[in-house]
């Protein structure tokens, strides 16, 4: 059983422009990030994750040290196209080299 996330993803209830790509739709604190039932990758409601705030934690950790670490560059060739399957997603593997700084 599922349901329909995709209403809330383009809704303007909580995007003020759902059409248009912003990763930081879901910053921390913004009204989709603390609505109940849209921001769902953790599920929801009395069987949500008990270790969202703790992954969410360890994934901003995870990117800040690969960010101090390493020039993150796209590889070669790459062309970047969207395409809506279950997520709206980049149609192929994005290719990143990660170079010791
Ligand atoms: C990116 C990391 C994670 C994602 C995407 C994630 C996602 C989820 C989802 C979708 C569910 C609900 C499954 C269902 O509907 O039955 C769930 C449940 C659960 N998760 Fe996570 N999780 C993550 C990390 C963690 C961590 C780090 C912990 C513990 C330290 C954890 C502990 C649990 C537990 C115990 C449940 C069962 C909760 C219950 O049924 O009452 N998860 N998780």
């Amino acid at each position: 059983m599922t349901f329909n996330w995709m209403a809330n993803y383009f809704s303007e209830k909580y995007f003020p422009s759902p059409m248009e790509f912003n990763p930081d739709r879901w910053t921390d604190g913004g009204k989709a990030f603390e609505a109940e039932y849209v921001f769902t990758p953790f599920s929801t409601g009395k069987r949500v994750c008990v270790g969202k705030r703790l992954a969410l934690i360890e994934t901003k950790l995870l990117l800040a040290k690969a960010v101090k670490r390493f020039r993150i560059k796209l590889g070669e060739g790459y062309v970047h196209k969207m395409v809506q399957r279950n997520l709206y997603e980049p149609e192929n593997p994005i290719p990143l080299l990660f170079e010791a700084i």
